[in-house]
């Protein structure tokens, strides 16, 4: 019996998934061992019809040299439609031994061609002609099934949001499908195991089908209708028999349709739901709709059907109210104590006809009254009308709620705390990344950076979750997406969105501020169009996964191209609508836009993705764009150089933001570096050791003062507690990062409601440099196959306590002071991988791992002085450490 065993089995990062459709998915599991210093030698995988492997297999890898355990492509037959296939795999190490086979895991095809669907687009007559409020459409039908039913699935589609049910029962517990892509060119679906929900002898398939992003409000000019006039929905069920035959149910003008209950869903201004109009048994075999209408069959749309490509939304935790507060104005208002996303679930004991309203806010004024002012046009209301006859428990369907405070009229108040119950809603990604430490402020401030990310991650990254907006703003997305990569699995979530950039890109490559486009929004700014070359480079380091790269390297390269040609020269970008330093602090006077200049912010950004692209275009092979892109990269950073730093190697305009860039992307030679980051380093302190940067400057601000030996003043920073700072928002009470620096300002006053919100991400980006510098998590190596653990341990903190789940396991880091004079550090490294430790001492002797000094450390491949300390060598496992604690930042 050997010590390690394959565990984990992912297909495209995710376990046993159903409803695929790549024809080469990617294997990837993770080696547990207790072993030290464990490498894979080889691997082989086998891949089957039935998990039991009794028959051949469908695909045999053999025994396959390479250490690698991510992101192995299938390269069997031609995967079949509808299909579950199982796998196993087993792995060497190296010294020749192997271990036994994993436990099966498996994945399902979808519909691998859209011939195969024969189901029809079916819409409610008249649908698009009717009053404002729109009420959603109720389909059915029904259908006799014999009972020797072996699997059953449902794939359905819609323009605009759908509810499915079978035989009166949800068919799953996801949400706010079909989710939100670039409708007129792609349009994901959704695969139900509906198995259990069927029965022998008569079914019935329901669908509630309202607005959503389709056809709802969208943007802050009170518009709607932006992807289409009428709603519709795709519905086809297949069913396998025991004698292997199979049935299949398609949506079509014998489905029956009404409206109901639900008179008014949009995602911004929350639901009306009726009661009283509910109809018992609607989706369940043998109710009457002779009283509903036909449905009508519509042509089926341009665009393409893909199988849901990024985990599902669903209700993630529920959380109870905190308190009911009276205010001032007299409001009963519910404090749920954190500022979520989602909606309200409650409970109701009233007379039939009795309004229920329920509002939501962010904050409550100064006064202590209820605040929805930055709401904008976006009403966030549910109404609900109470049928009586005893309790009734409600919460919405297709609509959600930035909140943390709920005004509740038309319930007693003894029923209040009880009865309520705020549903958390985001899209189910896999939990990856912790971080705590001795401070409690640092840790509230790392809960508001997940809560901003849990927020803002419903189906796609949005700005913010409450007003009349919550868009795909590209640049807000590209400053967090390394902070938010430590803090959740994102990469399915971020490839399907990098997919509709893509679609939406125009044919000059020009990339719109938010994605999916909504023409409101605009065109091609410097850092919000970046989007498309940073997010794919940083899910390919966070996870070494090149597919990414490949699949986005032609919107990459038409970005760059589309930058290429708008400056006056082919190096600079000195031309056209950019955001610049976005709320930045020197701005001027009511303007939300930085003092650094935007042409810079342009130039620095468009050598920075040339840069990247080069990069990538290696890393895929593409050798000879490799070398143009790198060429054009010199070139402009050159160019940099003589249109924004003197000839004495001064940047010109002296803004924190223009210091950070220039240094963050090597624009500047050699020798002006370390004389630049010294003029960051005074600016900030005379400036009373405060930022001035906006979304563009904040998020590499640390990065960089660390960098050139300024972490000190780093950690000065972070743990600055006047306004600006990130902690300033923590001690006014934030539960999520505000989208100003003074939000609420220090007289309690808050910020315009023109642009105001209190759940906005972009200034979370400091978590990277949390998990990165203060933690001392770094990669070497893309996927952190070479790993770097560097804890720079500040005079601020006793102790800190991290930990990374990485596509090869989980990645450990927990150091503490001890009496001041010594530092214990436990580090965990994964199976398969290596390490660099730096241990900031200059006396490796009194360096001990386990109680024992270096030379006896197992897997301990060389200790290396450097000017940092002690770099040591490692492989994977579980290490103690204990140092002498000298330098202290
Ligand atoms: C959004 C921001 C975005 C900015 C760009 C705002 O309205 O909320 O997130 O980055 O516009 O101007």
């Amino acid at each position: 019996m050997t010590n390690f065993e394959v565990s984990h089995l992912k297909v495209n990062y995710r376990k046993n998934p159903v409803g695929i459709d790549d024809f080469h998915p990617r294997f990837s599991w993770w080696i547990s061992s207790e072993r030290r210093g464990f490498v894979q030698a080889a691997y082989q995988i086998q891949v089957a019809f039935d998990q039991m492997f009794d028959s051949e297999p469908r695909w045999d890898s053999g025994k396959v040299e390479s250490d690698s355990n991510v992101h192995i492509e299938y390269q069997g037959p031609a995967l079949q439609s509808r299909t579950r296939y199982y796998f196993r795999v087993r792995a060497w190490d190296d010294q020749g031994k192997v271990s036994g086979w994993s436990e099966p895991a498996y994945w399902e095809t979808a519909l691998l061609s859209a011939e195969e669907w024969q189901a029809q687009w079916i819409a409610a007559p008249l649908s698009h002609q009717r009053n404002e409020d729109d009420p959603c459409d109720y389909f059915r039908t029904e259908f006799s099934m014999p009972d020797n039913v072996v699997s059953a699935r449902v794939y359905a589609t819609s323009l605009g949001l759908y509810r499915l049910y079978i035989n009166g029962i949800p068919a799953d517990n996801t949400l706010f499908n079909p989710g939100w892509t670039s409708y007129n060119k792609r349009l994901q679906y959704q695969t139900y195991d509906v198995t259990s929900l069927l029965s022998g002898g008569d079914n019935a398939l329901g669908c509630i089908l309202g607005n959503g992003w389709y056809k709802g409000y969208l943007g802050w000019d009170g518009n709607k209708d932006f992807f289409g006039k009428e709603r519709a929905v795709l519905i086809q069920l297949h069913v396998t028999l025991s004698d292997g035959t199979e049935q299949i149910i398609g949506s079509d003008d014998n489905w029956r349709t009404a409206t109901g209950p639900l008179l008014m869903s949009e995602l911004y201004h929350g639901e009306t739901y009726d009661a009283r109009l509910e109809v018992e048994g609607w989706s369940s075999p043998g109710f009457e709709d002779l009283d509903w209408q036909k449905t009508v069959v519509r042509d089926r749309p341009e665009s393409a059907l893909v199988a849901q490509e990024n985990e599902p939304t669903r209700i993630i935790e529920t959380i109870k109210p905190l308190a009911v507060i009276h205010t001032p104005k007299g409001e009963i208002v519910l404090d749920m104590g954190q500022n979520m996303v989602g909606w309200v679930r409650f409970t109701v004991h009233a007379e039939a006809g009795t309004i229920v309203t329920l509002e939501h806010a962010e904050v409550l004024d100064r006064e202590g009254n209820f605040y929805i002012g930055n709401l904008r046009s976006a009403k966030q209301t549910i109404t609900y009308i109470c049928r009586g006859g005893g309790k009734e428990t409600f919460e919405p369907y297709l609509s959600f709620q930035g909140f943390r405070y709920v005004k509740v009229t038309g319930i007693p108040q003894d029923q209040l705390l009880e009865q309520f119950s705020g549903c958390v809603i985001h899209t189910d990604l896999q939990l990856t990344g912790s971080f705590n430490c001795s401070d409690e402020l640092l840790n509230q401030l790392q809960h508001n950076i997940l809560w901003g990310q849990k927020g803002n991650f419903l189906d796609i990254p949005t700005d913010c979750p409450q007003r009349d907006e919550r868009m795909g703003w590209t640049g807000d997305a590209q400053v967090f997406i390394r902070t938010a990569a430590f803090n959740m699995n994102i990469v399915p979530f971020f490839e399907k969105w990098l997919k509709d950039l893509a679609a939406d890109q125009d044919e000059e490559g020009r990339v719109p501020h938010v994605i999916p486009d909504v023409p409101v929004a605009g065109y091609g700014s410097a850092a919000w169009g970046d989007a498309s070359v940073i997010c794919p480079w940083t899910l390919y380091q966070c996870y070494g996964d090149i597919r990414v790269l490949k699949t986005q390297y032609p919107s990459m390269k038409a970005w760059v191209e589309y930058i290429r040609v708008q400056g006056e020269d082919e190096f600079l970008w000195n031309t056209g609508f950019h955001f610049g330093d976005w709320l930045a602090l020197d701005a001027k006077e009511n303007s939300y836009v930085g003092a650094t200049p935007k042409e810079l912010i342009a130039t620095a950004y468009y050598a920075y993705s040339t840069e990247l692209l080069a990069k990538a275009a290696a890393v895929i092979g593409e050798t000879e764009d490799a070398i143009k892109y790198e060429a054009l990269h010199e070139k402009i950073v050159q160019a940099f150089r003589q249109e924004f730093v003197t000839p004495k190697g001064r940047v010109a305009s002296p803004t924190q933001t223009a210091y950070t860039l220039a240094l963050m992307f090597d624009l500047l030679e050699e020798k002006d570096r370390y004389r630049t980051a010294m003029m960051l380093k005074d600016q900030i302190e005379e400036n009373g050791v405060h930022l001035t940067t906006g979304f563009v400057g904040t998020p590499y601000l640390c990065l960089v003062l660390s960098r050139f030996g300024y972490t000190d003043l780093a950690y000065r920073l972070v743990f600055q507690k006047e306004y600006p700072s990130w902690l300033y928002s923590v001690i006014q009470g934030a539960t999520s990062i505000w989208e100003h620096w003074d939000g609420i300002k220090q007289d309690g006053s808050f910020w315009s409601d023109n642009m105001n919100s209190y759940n906005h991400y972009a200034y979370g980006a400091i978590g990277d440099w949390l998990y990165r510098t203060a933690a001392g998590i770094e990669l070497l190596e893309p996927g952190y196959k070479k790993i770097r653990i560097q804890p720079q341990i500040g005079k601020h903190l006793t102790w800190v306590d991290a930990s990374l789940e990485s596509v090869h396991g989980p990645i450990k880091v927990f150091w503490k002071k001890q009496n001041d004079t010594s530092v214990e550090m436990q580090v965990l490294i994964p199976s398969n991988t290596m390490a660099e430790i730096i241990i900031p001492t200059m006396e490796p002797n009194r360096i001990l791992e386990s109680g024992a000094p270096l030379e006896q450390v197992i897997s301990l491949y060389s200790v290396e002085q450097t000017s940092e300390g002690q770099r040591l060598i490692i492989g994977s496992g579980n290490y103690q450490f204990t140092f002498p604690l000298i330098s202290e930042n």
